[in-house]
Formats: structure tokens, C-alpha cells, sequence
């Protein structure tokens, strides 16, 4: 493809293209890092086992986000800094509204979660599979196989969440009523 005989580190060096790719770099670093407190608050409010498995080992990998993005700056050559996620910080925000306003022990609670959960995810998804492309457009291929290993790790959370929530929780949520008070059906 003649797009790709064009691309090579000297030319992205300058690039606006790589001024693009560090700006959402930056992003999301700030994001991961964020996530990992949001995950554990997020571990202590769930209700059942399965969920707080899944978001423990969830806040492990997102630890390894913060480590694997580090590596993607310093393998372009560049200081690992953060700028602030305004979506990433409303989608945490929601998370804690619904802590906030559900009750705890209740399935309601924990398909809260998992929806605030999953809006993480895809919000990763999205930015992810963006700078894997980005990277790679760029000749960056230490950088894209970091961000695809991350993409993958996000993309199986995503699944795996989507299972838990109709393994039960879900169907569990429905039979609550407005009134009950920490019942755990
Ligand atoms: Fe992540
Ligand atoms: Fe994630």
C-alpha cells in the first residue's frame, strides 16, 4: 500500500499525526490511573463474589496498563505525563452516583456497576484500538503491540462482564422492588 511506504519514525517524528497520538496518549494514562482507585471502590461496593473477582483482577491489569503505557512513552522516546480525561472522569462519577444511590447488598447495585464498568471499558476499547492504529501508521511497533496487548485485555473485561450480568445479576435485579432494603435475592 503506498500509505505504508511513507511511514517510518523519521517522518512521524515532527508529525502531527504524533503530536495527536501523544495528546490521547496523555488521556488515557491520566484515565488508567484514575481507574485503578475507581476499581477498587468499585470492588468494595459490588455485592456478589463474581463481580468483585472480576473487577479485583480487572484492577490488577488496569495496574498494568498504567506500567505497559509508560512503556509505549519511553519507547517513543517520550516523558510519561498526564492530561486530564474529562470523559473518563464522568464516567467514574456515574459510577460513584450509583453507589450513591443504590442499596448496598442488592443485585440493582451490582448491574449499576457493571453498566458503569462496561462504559469504562468501551470508552478503553475505543482509545486503544485508536492508537494501536495510530502507532502502527507511524512505524511505532513496540508501541502498537503494547496498546493491542492492552486492547485485547480490555475487549476480554468487556466480555466477561456482559457474562456476569446475565448470569444472574440481571435477572436477580429485576425481581427487586423499589422498596426493598438490602435484600439479596
Ligand atoms: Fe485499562
Ligand atoms: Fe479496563
Amino acid at each position: 500500500m503506498a500509505i505504508e511506504t511513507k511511514t517510518s519514525n523519521s517522518i512521524a517524528a515532527d508529525s502531527k499525526l504524533r503530536e495527536l497520538f501523544i495528546d490521547q496518549l496523555q488521556d488515557i494514562y491520566w484515565a488508567e490511573r484514575k481507574l485503578v482507585k475507581a476499581l477498587g471502590k468499585m470492588l468494595d461496593a459490588a455485592t456478589t463474589a463474581p463481580l468483585r473477582e472480576a473487577f479485583r483482577k480487572h484492577q490488577d491489569e488496569t495496574r498494568n496498563h498504567v506500567t505497559r503505557l509508560e512503556q509505549v512513552f519511553e519507547s517513543i522516546g517520550e516523558k510519561a505525563d498526564t492530561t486530564k480525561c474529562p470523559a473518563m472522569a464522568g464516567i467514574i462519577d456515574e459510577a460513584n452516583d450509583i453507589i450513591d444511590e443504590t442499596d448496598a447488598s442488592s443485585s440493582q447495585r451490582d448491574a449499576g456497576l457493571i453498566i458503569a464498568a462496561q462504559k469504562a471499558e468501551h470508552y478503553e476499547i475505543a482509545t486503544y484500538g485508536s492508537l494501536a492504529q495510530l502507532a502502527e501508521i507511524m512505524g511505532y511497533i513496540e508501541a502498537k503491540n503494547l496498546l493491542g496487548t492492552t486492547l485485547d485485555e480490555e475487549k476480554a473485561t468487556d466480555e466477561h462482564l456482559s457474562q456476569i450480568a446475565k448470569s444472574g445479576i440481571n435477572y436477580n435485579a429485576v425481581l427487586e422492588k423499589e422498596d426493598d432494603k438490602n435484600d439479596v435475592l
